[in-house]
């Protein structure tokens, strides 16, 4: 059993600072500490390794999570900053991904379970694909990829996928192949997917018929037309779709199946059954993927990640911060289509030869007691999960995980922050008070874990993600370069000093971009090859309390935390400003109770319109059908004018405030601070008619509308 630490309960005074400075108070919360049956068991319970890890040891500590690998060639040099920012990892060494996820198990544990497949149905049988399984099914689908599709060494391949087997199964046979795979994730629209077909020039489209979202058959293969139209748009020719069929036999789509571009891989899969595709040996650096993500303007960015150092840094931290050994059943319920799928459901667990659970539905299907019943029945050993599922499972069945027998040594949270109350039900009711927890926090951009508590070695701490984890060195500047101290009570922008083996290699198709997002702000010498130059800047805004851990505010970009995903502001608004009738469009959060955050909108409609149209309906309509129903707006606000700067910038940071109930702040430096007034008296009062009352938001959300929005 965990034990309480000490409560002592300390204030931080209010401060007052400059903007990027904000000072931030909240009670401090007390420790909670680890079982000493889990420090027993656990893969890094030796405080050496902090040592081994320390700054002194850097780059070369990373040797450490390389060789968890097999390594056709090994490499000769760890860190090579020649070309910096753009690092190189584990230079001249070669590797396959999909020989070190897959075949170097096969000697020891070819009929051990790789994959465990849950369908939402409860009616439909788990799926258990030994490791045995895997190989053959990847070397099919590479076997496939290459005689049908044609596909080479280098090429890209899109998927659009859901949560099902084929899934990792063609990432991996990508991997095989050294083909870059771009997944996109399946809640996605067709036309955002075919958005990253063309930038990423893809000509291969992997899809599926339907899925089971909420007991329902989706019509998906609908969206691969849309997606392949879109390409077009930009010149991008899809040569073949390959579509899966969930249920065998059956075709669950109502869109025709195009000829001589559209497959049905159960079809064309008998002539490569049983046909092996030898892994091709990569170089450390050649691309293994390429995720999508949002940023501050309105094209999204390929994060490019590499094999050697991308797949090291996973099964490192898999190893160490997920504390995964080889018989464990280790269940992330993330989705594969995210970063955290990537690395912590594909990648690092079965680098490291474990087996992993995938589930393809939504968390309360049919009932909130679902996740129990498959960690009750799999006899999962680690549970991983996102703020905003604990807060929906605990509103709608928060006496549940007491009525299934199962245990947890492991839990994590990871893509938000949580709140120390969430902490503590996911603690004392999902954990059972047993289970050791880890708050990670990292980004797409990142390959794996920045910050998080060694689990069996530091304290955890609810609402801070805790120190950073072992090879990274993160500091707080201000806006001036200077470093905020630690226990100072004032926030920042959270820096890692030093290249690690995960970080990406590039924006697709963009280094300018790349290094004018991430590097540009803080580096000392735009020539220098010295890594101490060229600070990362995360763009989130975070504190450090006395005791060193961090607890991360959010985003200080233009970027909207929806559930833990990214939804850029201009992506939004672009999306907005298709509809005829919009003049301007502005994109900003709204502190949701289950969602962490949620979109609104404010528009300003051409003048002439006719008062009869729903412009508001057909602003939610366009972003769903342009990014997702994930991004889909909480309200519309329709307004006759923005707030804007002198210069003639909206100022989100101000309706932000309006959204929120909280305090716009000075206005008297805009253009026109009389419409402030205005959407301010329509909005609340439209807020409050509709029941959605002012409530006293927690410091931590305060801090993360504060923050929002770097370009006023
Ligand atoms: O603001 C941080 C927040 O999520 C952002 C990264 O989102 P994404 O690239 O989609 O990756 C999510 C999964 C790794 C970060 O910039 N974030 C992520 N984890 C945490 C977090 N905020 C607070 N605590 C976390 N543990």
């Amino acid at each position: 059993m965990s034990k309480k630490g000490d409560k002592e309960a300390e204030e931080f005074e209010p401060d007052k600072g400059s903007e990027a400075q904000i000072a931030v108070h909240w009670r401090e919360e007390g420790y909670f500490f680890p079982s000493a049956k889990f420090i027993g068991q656990a893969n890094a319970n030796d405080p050496s390794i902090l040592e081994r890890f320390s700054e002194k040891n850097y780059p070369e500590c990373f040797k450490e999570y390389a060789d968890l690998l097999t390594w056709d060639k090994y490499w000769h040099t760890t860190l090579d900053t020649s070309n910096a920012p753009f690092w190189k990892w584990f230079v001249g060494g070669r590797l396959n991904a999909s020989y070190n996820c897959v075949d170097r198990h096969l000697k020891t544990d070819r009929n051990k379970a790789a994959i465990i497949w849950v369908p939402e149905l409860e009616e439909q049988d788990t799926e258990v694909i030994t490791y045995q399984e895997l190989y053959c099914r990847v070397n099919e689908f590479a076997a496939l990829l290459k005689g049908f599709c044609g596909v080479e060494t280098g090429d890209v391949a899109t998927f659009h996928l859901p949560m099902v087997p084929d899934l990792p199964v063609a990432m991996l046979a990508c991997a095989r192949l050294g083909v870059i795979h771009s997944q996109v994730f399946g809640g996605f629209s067709g036309s955002a997917c075919g958005g990253r077909i063309a930038d990423s020039k893809s000509k291969i489209l992997v899809t599926i018929d339907g899925y089971y979202r909420n007991g329902e058959l989706q019509d998906h293969k609908v969206k691969a037309d849309e997606a392949v139209a879109r390409a077009l748009e930009d010149g991008v020719v899809v040569e073949k779709v390959l579509v899966f069929r969930r249920n065998p036999g059956e075709y669950a789509s109502k869109s025709p199946m195009v000829e001589g571009r559209d497959f049905f891989v159960d079809e064309i899969m008998p002539e490569y059954k049983g046909k092996l595709v030898d892994p091709v040996s990569m170089p450390a650096e050649a691309p293994l993927f390429i995720m999508y993500s949002s940023g501050t303007t309105g094209k999204p960015k390929g994060c490019q990640h590499s094999t050697g150092g991308y797949l090291s840094y996973v099964t490192g931290t898999s190893k160490y911060y997920q504390d995964i050994h080889p018989n464990d059943t280790y269940w992330c319920a993330a989705d594969i289509g995210w970063i955290t799928g990537h690395s912590y459901i594909v990648y690092g667990p079965l680098a490291l030869g474990t087996t992993t659970v995938m589930y393809e539905g939504i968390p309360t299907y049919p009932d909130a007691g679902r996740m129990w019943r498959i960690a009750e029945r799999l006899g999962v050993t680690q549970f991983h999960t996102a703020p905003t599922t604990i807060r929906t499972l605990r509103k709608v069945g928060p006496n549940e995980p007491a009525k299934y027998n199962y245990h947890f040594k492991h839990m994590t949270t990871v893509g938000e922050p949580i709140e120390p109350d969430v902490w503590r039900w996911y603690h004392e009711v999902v954990g059972k008070g047993e289970a050791v927890i880890v708050d990670t926090w990292w980004q797409t951009e990142n390959g794996g874990f920045l910050g998080s508590t060694l689990p069996a070695l530091n304290a955890m701490k609810p609402g801070s993600c805790g120190p950073a984890v072992i090879g990274i060195f993160p500091e707080i500047l201000d806006e001036n370069g200077d470093v905020v101290e630690a226990g100072s009570g004032h926030a920042g922008n959270i820096c890692i000093r030093n290249p690690w083996p995960g970080i990406f290699q590039t924006i697709w198709g963009d280094p300018d971009r790349f290094v004018k997002t991430y590097y540009e702000k803080y580096n000392k010498d735009p020539k220098s090859t010295d890594w101490h130059d060229w600070p990362y800047f995360a763009n989130d805004g975070a504190m450090q309390a006395k005791d060193g851990y961090y607890r991360i505010l959010g985003r200080v970009d233009d970027v909207i935390n929806v559930s833990g995903h990214r939804l850029g502001t201009k992506e939004l608004e672009s999306a907005a400003l298709m509809v005829e009738e919009v003049a301007e469009a502005a994109a900003v959060p709204v502190v949701d109770e289950l969602r962490g955050h949620a979109v609104e909108m404010y528009i300003a409609v051409k003048p002439g319109v006719d008062p009869n149209v729903d412009v508001a309906a057909k602003v939610t309509k366009m972003i769903e059908s342009e990014i997702g129903k994930i991004a889909r707006p909480k309200n519309v606000w329709i307004v006759a004018d923005m707030p804007k700067t002198r210069s003639g910038k909206i100022m989100r940071r101000v309706i932000a405030s309006i959204s929120n109930f909280t305090d716009v702040g000075d206005i008297t430096t805009l253009a026109n601070p009389d419409v402030v007034t205005d959407i301010k008296h329509y909005v609340e009062s439209e807020k409050v008619a509709a029941g959605e009352l002012p409530r006293d938001l927690s410091s931590a959300e305060l801090q993360s509308i504060l923050n929002f929005g770097s370009e006023e």
